[in-house]
Formats: C-alpha cells, sequence, structure tokens
C-alpha cells in the first residue's frame, strides 16, 4: 500500500472514530457507534499491517501476534460475565499502558529509530520516550491496582500512607530530575539507568495513586485511568511516528477526561480531591464491602414477593431503582417483564438511574437496553428526583450506595456529599437484596430503617420471578 493511500485510509479510519464516540453518546445510537468503531479499527488495522511502515517479512509476525491476540479476546469475550466487565476494562488499559512502556523502550534501544535525525529533533525523540514511558507505566500499574480493586481482589479501603502528598510531590521532582539526566545522555546505555529509576517511580505512583482512593470514588478511577490509557496510546503513536495513534489516542484521552468530569460531577467531588485520594475518609474509613462489622444496626421491616405485588397492582406510579445486585442475579428481563405486565395495567413505571449505579459507566442502561426496555422510560437522577414525593412504590432492585440518605444526612459519611436516589421519599419503598451488608463503598443505609421502607430479601432474580409469578394470579 502506498503511503498516500495510507494516509487516506487512516483519515477515513479517524472519521468512523469520531462518529463512533457520536454514535456511543446516545443509546438510541450505540448500537451504530459500535459498528462505526469497528469498521474504523479494522481499516486502520490494515492500512498500518499493509502500510509503508511494514515491510513484508514482518507481516507474518504481526500476523500470528493478531491471531493469539484474537483468539484471547473471542475467549474473553465468550467467557466473561457482564459484572467482570470493570475488571476487564481495567485490565485492557493496563495492556496500553505494558504497550507504550515496551514501545517507548524499544524505541530507545533501536538505533535506526534516532538514526537521520538531527539534535534537536532528537531531544524530541527522548522527551517522546521519556514522557510515553511514564505515563505507560502509571496507566499500567495503577490500571492493575484497579483490576485488584473491582474484582475483590484487594479491599476497597483507601490506603492513607502518612505524608502521601509529599511522597507524590518527591516522586514527581525525581522524574523530571532524571527527565534532564535522560535528556543529557550521550550513549544508550547512559540513558538507561535514569529510564529504569523513572519507570520504578512511575510503577509505584500509580498502585499508589489508585490504592489511595475510596471505594464510592471508583468511577472517577475507571474513567481516568481510560483517560490515561489514550494518552499513553497517543504517546505510543508519537514514539511510532503513527499519525492515527496520536488521533485515535487524543481521541480516547479527551473523551476519557470527559468522562471523568461528568463522574466527578455526579459525585459532587473535586478532580483534584478525587486524584489526590483519601477523599472524605478522615471522619470514617469505610469498611470493606460484605465485610460483617459493616452491616448496620436496628429493626427492618421484611417484605415478602406476594405483598410486594399486591402493593405494586395497586400502585399508579412506580418507580424502579436499578443497582449492581441487579447485573448481579442478570434480573434485568424479569424486571422487564414485570414493567410490561404492570404498565399493560395502566401503571406509570419508570425506571430511575444513577450515574455510578452498577460498576462501570452505563451499567444499569446497557443492562435494561439487552432487556429491551424501552428508552423513554429510562431515566437520569436528576430527572426523576423530584418525582418521588408522587410515587407510590419506590422499588430498589440490587441497589445500595446510590439510595442512601447518608450521603444528604450524614456529613461524616465516606459519600458525604454525592447525589443519591430519594427513594425515600416515595409512599412506600422496597429494597431487594439479599441480607443487610452493605455495597461497593462499605458503608451503613439508614435507608433500610425508615418507617416506610421494607425489605424483600433474596436474590434479585428469584424474588422478581416470584412478584411476577404473585402478579400474574
Ligand atoms: P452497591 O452499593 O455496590 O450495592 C449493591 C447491592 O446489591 C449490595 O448491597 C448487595 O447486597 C446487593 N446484591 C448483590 N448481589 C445481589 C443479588 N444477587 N440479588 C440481590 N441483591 C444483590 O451498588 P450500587 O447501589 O449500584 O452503587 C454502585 C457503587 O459502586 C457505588 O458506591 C459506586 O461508587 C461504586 N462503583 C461504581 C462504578 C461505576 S463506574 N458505576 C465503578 C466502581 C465502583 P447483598 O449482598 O445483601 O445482596
Amino acid at each position: 500500500m502506498t503511503s498516500s493511500l495510507a494516509t487516506v485510509a487512516y483519515i477515513g479510519a479517524t472519521i468512523l472514530f469520531i462518529l463512533s464516540l457520536g454514535g456511543l453518546s446516545n443509546q438510541e445510537t450505540a448500537r451504530r457507534g459500535n459498528l462505526y468503531g469497528m469498521i474504523g479499527m479494522s481499516l486502520a488495522v490494515l492500512a498500518t499491517v499493509f502500510g509503508p511502515q511494514v515491510t513484508a517479512e514482518g507481516i507474518p509476525m504481526i500476523v500470528g501476534a493478531m491471531l493469539v491476540g484474537a483468539v484471547i479476546g473471542l475467549y474473553a469475550a465468550r467467557k466473561v460475565q457482564m459484572t467482570q466487565m470493570p475488571e476487564l476494562v481495567a485490565l485492557m488499559h493496563s495492556m496500553v499502558g505494558m504497550a507504550a512502556v515496551l514501545v517507548g523502550y524499544a524505541t530507545y534501544v533501536d538505533p535506526e529509530a534516532s538514526k537521520n535525525l538531527d539534535s534537536a529533533a532528537h531531544a524530541i525523540h527522548a522527551g517522546e520516550i521519556y514522557i510515553g514511558i511514564f505515563i505507560g507505566a502509571v496507566t499500567f500499574s495503577g490500571s492493575v491496582a484497579a483490576f485488584g480493586k473491582l474484582s475483590g481482589r484487594i479491599g476497597g479501603s483507601p490506603l492513607l500512607l502518612p505524608g502521601r502528598h509529599w511522597l507524590n510531590l518527591l516522586g514527581l521532582i525525581t522524574v523530571v530530575y532524571f527527565g534532564r539526566e535522560f535528556m543529557n545522555a550521550h550513549t544508550v546505555q547512559d540513558g538507561m539507568l535514569p529510564l529504569f529509576i523513572m519507570t520504578a517511580i512511575a510503577l509505584l505512583f500509580g498502585i499508589h495513586m489508585v490504592m489511595a482512593i475510596g471505594g464510592a470514588d471508583m468511577p472517577v478511577v475507571v474513567s481516568m485511568l481510560n483517560s490515561y490509557s489514550g494518552w499513553a496510546a497517543a504517546a505510543t503513536g508519537f514514539m511510532l511516528s503513527n499519525d492515527l495513534l496520536i488521533v485515535i489516542g487524543a481521541l480516547v484521552g479527551s473523551s476519557g477526561a470527559i468522562l471523568s468530569y461528568i463522574m466527578c460531577n455526579a459525585m459532587n467531588r473535586s478532580f483534584i480531591s478525587v486524584i489526590a485520594g483519601g477523599f472524605g475518609t478522615t471522619a470514617a474509613a469505610p469498611k470493606a464491602a460484605g465485610d460483617a462489622s459493616a452491616e448496620p444496626v436496628g429493626e427492618v421491616s421484611p417484605i415478602l414477593a406476594a405483598e410486594t405485588a399486591e402493593l405494586l397492582r395497586d400502585a399508579k406510579n412506580v418507580i424502579v431503582v436499578p443497582g449492581y445486585g441487579m447485573a448481579v442475579a442478570q434480573a434485568q428481563h424479569t424486571v422487564f417483564e414485570i414493567t410490561k405486565y404492570l404498565r399493560e395495567k395502566g401503571v406509570n413505571v419508570r425506571f430511575g438511574i444513577h450515574p455510578v449505579a452498577g460498576r462501570m459507566p452505563g451499567h444499569m442502561n446497557v443492562l435494561l437496553a439487552e432487556a429491551k426496555v424501552p428508552y423513554d422510560i429510562v431515566y437520569e437522577m436528576d430527572e426523576l428526583n423530584d418525582d418521588f414525593p408522587d410515587t407510590d412504590v419506590a422499588i430498589v432492585i440490587g441497589a445500595n450506595d446510590i439510595v442512601n440518605p447518608a450521603a444528604q444526612d450524614d456529613p461524616t459519611s465516606p459519600i458525604a456529599g454525592m447525589p443519591v436516589l430519594e427513594v425515600w421519599k416515595a409512599r412506600t419503598s422496597i429494597v431487594m437484596k439479599r441480607s443487610m451488608a452493605s455495597g461497593y463503598a462499605g458503608v451503613d443505609n439508614p435507608l433500610f430503617y425508615k418507617d416506610n421502607n421494607r425489605m424483600l430479601f433474596g436474590d434479585a432474580k428469584k424474588m422478581l420471578d416470584e412478584v411476577l409469578m404473585a402478579l400474574k394470579t
């Protein structure tokens, strides 16, 4: 493929990626957005593999690597459960980071890469390598730590080292100092030591940054690492002089940054304080989810599935609030069956989606779309919050932190200030979960003890099946 044809293909792929991002911003066009993304990526891969930068001898190696990658990808796509998606995404971000590190080192030791560069261009090239490896290493180790937290292998409580901000500052100063050493190195051997030291600091920095973040703030970390992975890809593009990679990396990096900003707004957090870690943890450090000591104490009023069905049948307005437990139980299809039944009987059923419900951005929307819940009855938290006082039944399916009134009432709570769905303002709220265990943030939920709240204990799918059966009899 000639270089001009490759450029045309790159431009085509870039346009498709922009259309893809545009499509993904709306549920109704998301499928199309994905399709654009897939076509764009195929075009990009073909234009790169058969483009001017790859020699004929390199093609079998690339095709071999692609086959191995495709087999792993297919296996993961079939095996990974929907509830494990956030961990998988974190793992994939880590691979982008690792790729940036490896490409950085390979470019540095490759004499061909800097053969024809004059001194100014050489300095820019060295700068690209240093920054690229730094971003890549932070992304890699941060994403591995996020994978550990999201998969429950590492506890959700923030790790708050004494003087952690000073440690970060010291690390940054050291990285800048060794950056200077690296730029001044005359041989590859001389440059290796500063590069190694910077990589080690960047790896520690990535782990420290994610470990210092409390459970409820993880959504921001997930989107932030998404953004970092984009910048790591852009850095790889600079090192490899690949324009498409630079553009795609910048697209991912900036859209991830916008998402992080949206997530911060949704959580009422300042971006800087989330990155600095330990936000809202001074008064009461959150306990790990499911930790018995995190379980609240008090009287709750249980309810049976048949009674729930009765309340729903008699209601005029119902709001369903899904959370992570709905994903675990895979209860979305039964939720839709119940919704269909109630709507046929004239009940106004709507869904209230919290921006950080579940474990990844848009988690609930994806599940509801999969179950074919019509988009026009799915509302954002802000659109519905004022309607709870006029709601007969608010039914909470496997959600916890996102309906916790302590976020508004208890300034010492680790989730203080986070906007929540005010289900307790409905005539009756029903919380469907298996036990009194806390949610991801590991905090007590006073909602469970409110006079107008009832607890429907059990697996969400099983309970909803019983409710549906009771409704139909
Ligand atoms: P959580 O607060 O984590 O609560 C989920 C609840 O579901 C748990 O209390 C659990 O209680 C229940 N549950 C689990 N399996 C169930 C099953 N099979 N049937 C019925 N219930 C089940 O979830 P949420 O309310 O959706 O809030 C999300 C939390 O995750 C927030 O703290 C958020 O910050 C955090 N987070 C979000 C993201 C993104 S990007 N969305 C990423 C990382 C972290 P039982 O064990 O008693 O059943």
